[in-house]
């Protein structure tokens, strides 16, 4: 990752572009949004770089600045916006037919919507069964797509003026498919990309295209974009920052705070049930089994890293495990998830917690979207490149070196990422000893 302590960062000074594969209910709400927050209709919740604070120093030396006063960050009116998706409208259109904002706050914003147009994707239907659009490229190999997106990229940097491009995958989840040997190295990656190999799934087109240019590439799905050798080898030979998967919003953000609490008060664990409906395009991608399939790996992977059965085999070992999304468009986005947990205390005796979340799916990952994009831009300019593991915070299924078991616990991952900032800065770290306090 690269991580120098006291580093100095380049400033964030001119325009940043955000490049958004998939400008459907996220990226529009995303995007909309920091429209909406620049011109003070509405305020940037959720977003740590917009809103956090970071403690420096002791307790008592009230010495806790905006995150954005102690890091360089590029501020919201230096950001610009393009993107592409397999259907041709317009960001505003786009943003009215997700049905997650009020049309009157959209029509506030038209003006900046409409300017942004998808360009034409990368798609293939094979990778994302239920859905099928008109604006995609045409290429005689996936290399010469890749080379078409390249081109977008760079003609993009000089129409916008922007100095420094990050991208933020928003597109949708792909079906699920193992990494082969086409992935294992660049090398094979790259002839699998002349050759057109079936088995280079349309996203990691486009990570090849950015991280070869050396654009940064954050994946907000759960697709195995980014998690193969090759697009590894290509981030740590052009140093380009990559980091994924899966943005972390309703049901998995909860599981990843309640399951350390059980594992601290060493609760033992029967099983967790989770249960979700969800009317959106997303829900429906995801009604498809093999796209499920994607989700649903990412999706488990937390409780069995957060509990360790293997170090507790009398409270975790064989908890029964499930997660269920249910298309069900009466909804939209507005998804509803239910958690059945069976827990056991003290002598064995059974108890249960439930939860019911009904969240906006789009309204939780927006802020998600702006604080990858500004954070991975910070870590360019701080010479990190390769796997950003401090970025876990943001995601269900948090990318990690080979061989290394990722971190779940969101008080871990902010922990983390507050200490990266710290270390980047040269400032101690905190590790909440306190023992100063009583010397
Ligand atoms: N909203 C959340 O809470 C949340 C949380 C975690 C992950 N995600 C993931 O984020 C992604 C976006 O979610 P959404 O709700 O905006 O979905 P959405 O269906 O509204 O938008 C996805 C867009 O991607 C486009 N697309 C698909 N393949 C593409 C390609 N190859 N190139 C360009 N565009 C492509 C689709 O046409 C669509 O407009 C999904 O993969 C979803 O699973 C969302």
């Amino acid at each position: 990752m690269g991580l120098k302590k006291g580093v100095e960062v380049k400033p964030a000074s001119g325009k940043l572009g955000v490049l958004l594969p998939g400008m459907g209910a996220v990226a529009t709400t995303f995007v909309a949004g920091v429209e909406a927050v620049k011109r003070g209709l509405a305020r940037p919740i959720g977003s740590m770089c917009e809103m956090g604070t970071i403690r420096l120093g002791k307790r008592t030396d009230n010495n806790v600045p905006r995150l954005r006063d102690y890091v360089s960050l590029a501020a919201l009116d230096d950001l610009r916006f393009a993107g592409w998706d397999i259907f041709p409208e317009d960001m505003y259109q786009a943003a009215v037919k997700a049905g997650v904002l009020e049309r009157s706050l959209l029509d506030q914003l038209k003006a900046p919507l409409q300017a942004i147009r998808p360009m034409p994707a990368v798609f293939e239907q094979a990778w994302v069964k239920k859905l099928s659009g008109s604006n995609v490229k045409r290429g005689a190999s996936k290399m010469e797509l890749a080379e078409q997106l390249m081109a977008d990229i760079a003609r993009f940097q000089k129409e916008s003026g922007c100095d420094r491009l990050v991208t933020v995958w928003c597109g949708s989840t792909e079906i699920y498919r193992e990494p082969v040997e086409v992935h294992s190295s660049l090398a094979r990656f790259e002839a699998g990309l002349r050759a057109s190999d079936d088995n280079i799934a349309p996203s990691q087109v486009y990570a090849y295209a950015a991280v070869k240019l050396g654009v940064p590439f954050a994946n907000g799905a759960p697709n195995l974009t980014t998690d193969v050798p090759a697009i590894q080898e290509l981030a740590r030979a052009t140093s380009t920052p990559i980091a994924g998967k899966d943005f972390k919003t309703g049901q998995t953000l909860i599981k990843t705070v309640l399951a350390p609490m059980l594992k601290a008060r060493l609760l033992g664990l029967d099983g967790w049930y989770s249960t979700n409906i969800l009317g959106n395009r997303d829900g429906e991608v995801l009604d498809d089994p093999e796209s499920f399939k994607t989700k649903e790996v990412s999706k488990l992977g937390a409780l069995e890293h957060i509990l360790q059965p293997d170090k507790y085999p009398d409270l975790y070992r064989d908890f029964h495990h499930v997660v269920r999304i249910n298309y069900y468009p009466p909804r939209g986005d507005n998804k509803e998830g239910w958690d059945n947990i069976d827990i056991r205390g003290w002598l064995g005796y059974p108890m249960q917690i439930k939860v019911n979340f009904l969240c906006r799916d789009s309204i939780l990952a927006a802020p998600i979207v702006l604080d990858l994009a500004l954070f991975m831009d910070f870590a360019h300019r701080a010479g990190m490149s390769g796997i950003q593991e401090w970025l876990s915070f943001y995601f269900k299924s948090p990318m990690t070196k080979p061989g290394l078991y990722p971190e779940h616990d969101l008080f871990i991952q902010l922990m983390k990422l507050n200490n990266t900032l710290r270390y980047t800065r040269g400032d101690e770290l905190i590790t909440h000893l306190g023992a100063e306090y009583y010397d």
